[in-house]
């Protein structure tokens, strides 16, 4: 009985292929994908109808800006969705629009062009007033971009954007930009957004960056760089209120997530924070870099931060504070709480003197307050370094609390664990021993947790629609 099943099977399984493939290929929206959104949709189209080819080799920039201007039109009419089918979608940068989702189906790769004429230029961020490269003051729009929009949804079911970095890491590295690398997502100025089930690999540089936006939303994403490329940093929420970050995992040669807010006089006049950030479950590899960062462009101040069960390898340090004289602004009421590591340079870390400045216009007196940073619930292993805790001088960082954290040493650890500087604060049931300038709590508070909030920020209660395609 079981042989003659089995041969069945076989032939049915051959005979279906083609039908599923091509099903794939031509009738994508009854193929009945679903999938969690913000919003659902009431139209939907295909790449394809617009003229793209899939091959690699042919640019479907037009294809993208085509479809995007077509969609635009239903925005007020229950809004639209683009799908990318399986194929390898090359493109230059286009932009989004408002009440539209993008949606990348598994085997579709939208493949960033390594042709500069696809990329056009635009000027710096307000809050930065440079770029971050090179030396003029341009850079190049993001590969999928957006301003001033509402309710934008970039999803998949795990497909790919594919930042082709090579070429903008080769000519960053021998000086030959004036201009900024593009990012491989950035949205600006805009709200209730939602980045989930893709994978981003190779970006030129940052990968997603939410900057000036409201109610965001990163989940489930995926992002690749070679660990020796340089500023590929993962998550870069700037200047953003109320953000979650959950359940992504992070490879990257810079910081896994780098939360920002502006440089120097230009972020400070700007004065836009990050504040309510919720990131949770993070697997993170950065071997030069943060699992989590917070600066060192902080002008417009960061503050209610929330990170926990984190999970880091073979990264330079968990969180690191940068910040420095000129930036001013604050980072305050930070809160991380059960991280698990292995293989760290250091556990904690901040720094007081991450001296780099957009332009002399920067006021040295701008000096940046570090207050109420609360660390807990923690192991690492094979940890060259506890800490490296350096703050400013005349402007020390204060109120840091660390309590319930072990931490085993490698064996070339350093003879010196806790070097600190210019910080106060205190410690509780902390392995190895802390530095003088962080005492073990004094009884009764000897055996108390350092604070987490107990609320939640409002980003994290948002309950996801099922939509399907
Ligand atoms: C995208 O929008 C920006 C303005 O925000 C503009 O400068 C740029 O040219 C637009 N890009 C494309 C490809 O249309
Ligand atoms: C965004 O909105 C601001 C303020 O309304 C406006 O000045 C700016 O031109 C808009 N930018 C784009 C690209 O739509
Ligand atoms: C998105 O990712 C989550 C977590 O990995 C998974 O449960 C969910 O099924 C994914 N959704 C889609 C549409 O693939
Ligand atoms: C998505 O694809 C990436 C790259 O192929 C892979 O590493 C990751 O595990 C995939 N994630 C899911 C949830 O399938
Ligand atoms: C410990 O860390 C060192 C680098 O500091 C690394 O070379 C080694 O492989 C790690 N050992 C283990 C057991 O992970
Ligand atoms: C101490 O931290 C560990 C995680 O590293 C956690 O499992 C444990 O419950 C914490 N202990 C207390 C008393 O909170
Ligand atoms: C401790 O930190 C200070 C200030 O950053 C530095 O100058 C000094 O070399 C460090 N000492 C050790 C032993 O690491």
């Amino acid at each position: 009985m079981i042989r003659p099943m089995f041969g069945i099977l076989v032939i049915l399984a051959i005979l279906s292929f083609p039908a599923i493939e091509s099903r794939s290929h031509q009738n994508v929206v009854s193929s009945g994908i679903r999938f969690s959104a913000l919003n659902c949709r009431k139209h939907s189209a295909i790449l394809t109808d617009f003229g793209a080819v899939g091959d690699g080799k042919t640019s479907n920039t037009n294809a993208f800006k085509k479809a995007i201007s077509k969609l635009s039109q239903m925005a007020t009419d229950g809004g639209a969705q683009l799908v990318v089918p399986p194929g390898k979608w090359l493109t230059g940068s286009f932009n989004l629009t408002s009440h539209f989702t993008l949606f990348i189906q598994r085997g579709a790769t939208i493949l960033a062009s390594q042709d500069e004429s696809e990329w056009p230029v635009i000027a710096p961020l307000p809050s930065y007033g440079k770029g971050r490269d090179g030396t003029g003051t341009g850079r190049f729009n993001s590969l999928i971009s957006g301003t001033n929009l509402t309710d934008v949804v970039i999803t998949g079911n795990n497909g790919t954007i594919n930042g082709q970095g090579q070429y903008w890491w080769d000519k960053f590295k021998k000086k030959q930009f004036k201009l900024t690398r593009p990012y491989l997502i950035e949205l600006l100025f805009s709200k209730n957004i939602q980045i989930s089930n893709i994978t981003l690999i190779d970006s030129p540089s940052w990968n997603i960056h939410p900057v000036y936006c409201n109610n965001v939303i990163v989940k489930s994403v995926t992002v690749l760089a070679p660990v020796t490329v340089p500023n590929t940093d993962g998550i870069n929420p700037d200047s953003c209120t109320n953000t979650l970050i959950e359940d992504c995992y992070i490879v990257s040669g810079d910081d896994c997530i780098a939360v920002k807010s502006g440089w120097d006089q230009y972020g400070i006049k700007f004065g836009m924070p990050t504040q309510q950030l919720s990131i949770r479950r993070l697997t993170c590899i950065s071997p030069k870099s943060a699992g989590v960062a917070l600066g060192s462009e902080m002008s417009g101040g960061i503050k209610d931060v929330r990170i926990e069960d984190v999970t880091l390898t073979n990264t330079e340090s968990a969180i690191r504070i940068k910040t420095a004289a000129g930036r001013g602004a604050y980072v305050k009421d930070i809160f991380a709480r059960r991280i698990t590591m292995k293989t760290m340079k250091y556990v904690f870390w901040m720094s007081g003197n991450y001296n780099s400045h957009p332009d002399e216009g920067f006021d040295p007196k701008a000096l940046p307050e570090v207050t109420n940073i609360n660390y807990r619930d923690m192991t690492a292993e094979n940890v060259t370094m506890s800490a490296s805790l350096d703050g400013i001088h005349k402007d020390p960082f204060t109120g840091i609390c660390i309590s319930n954290v072990t931490i085993a040493l490698a064996d070339k650890a350093k003879k010196v664990q806790w070097n600190c500087t210019d910080v106060a604060g205190v410690t509780s049931r902390v392995t190895p021993e802390p530095c003088s300038l962080l005492p073990e709590k004094k009884a009764p508070a000897k055996n108390e947790d350092c604070a987490f909030p107990s609320d939640l920020i409002p980003i994290e209660s948002v309950v996801l629609k099922k939509c399907s395609l």
